[in-house]
């Protein structure tokens, strides 16, 4: 399968992609390639990318930020930033894919437990994670045979945890998460919202 990763060069994009090559054909995107560029907030850019790239048998978005910060401080552009990146950011990957990606074709998005367990500094990143768990179960029933629509939803990532000097084993290995997107792309589900996280 041709496969098309946005955010290919992050913590979970690479290994998404070291988990599907060399079986399936993977093409990164990101704002600085290595395949394509893509500017997540730009829908100009996203259309541009579908353009150039052809069909593909899947797009798998991992990539897409929000602003984390107590909510006193939250300010109209934090909010904004936020819902235009991560989560129209991935409305719009969606909504553009038509055309670009096959029949029965898998699209697969990222948000984050935060929508279901927020804390706090959190409020406008569980807006946004909730926002994309709401939107992937609507569009999966629109897309209906058109095309699946998933969403991984992770807790605390290990590597991530461990940069912010943290234990790793309070978090998920990305490699665990990764499976959670091959699973997306391999298995026949639509309109699902997996979670994976360390409880
Ligand atoms: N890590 C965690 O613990 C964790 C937990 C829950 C949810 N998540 C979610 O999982 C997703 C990936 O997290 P991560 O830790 O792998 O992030 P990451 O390591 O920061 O990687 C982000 C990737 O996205 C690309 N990117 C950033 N902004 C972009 C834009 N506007 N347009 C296109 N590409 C863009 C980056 O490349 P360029 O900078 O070159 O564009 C990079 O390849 C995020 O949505 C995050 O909120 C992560």
């Amino acid at each position: 399968m041709r496969v098309l990763i946005i955010g290919a060069t992050g913590l979970l994009g690479k290994e998404v992609a070291r988990l599907l090559s060399p079986e399936h054909k993977v093409i990164g995107a990101t704002r600085n390639g290595p395949d394509m560029t893509v500017d997540l907030t730009d829908k100009a850019s996203i259309v541009s990318m579908y353009q150039q790239l052809g069909t593909v048998d899947a797009v798998i978005c991992t990539a897409g930020s929000a602003k984390f910060a107590p909510l006193e401080t939250l300010t109209d552009d934090d909010f904004a930033f936020s819902l235009a990146n991560k989560l129209m950011g991935q409305v719009n990957l969606v909504r553009c894919a038509v055309g670009h990606v096959v029949q029965g074709g898998s699209l697969t998005l990222t948000s984050g437990i935060l929508a279901q367990h927020p804390m706090a500094g959190s409020a406008a990143v569980s807006i946004v994670n909730a926002g994309i768990d709401a939107f992937g179960r609507s569009a999966a029933l629109e897309l209906k045979g058109k095309a699946r629509v998933n969403v991984v939803s992770p807790g605390w990532v290990s590597e991530t945890l461990a940069a912010m000097g943290q234990a790793r084993s309070a978090g998920v290995p990305a490699e665990a998460v990764a499976q959670t997107y091959k699973r997306c792309l391999l298995e026949d589900i639509t309109g699902e919202v997996i979670q994976v996280v360390k409880w």
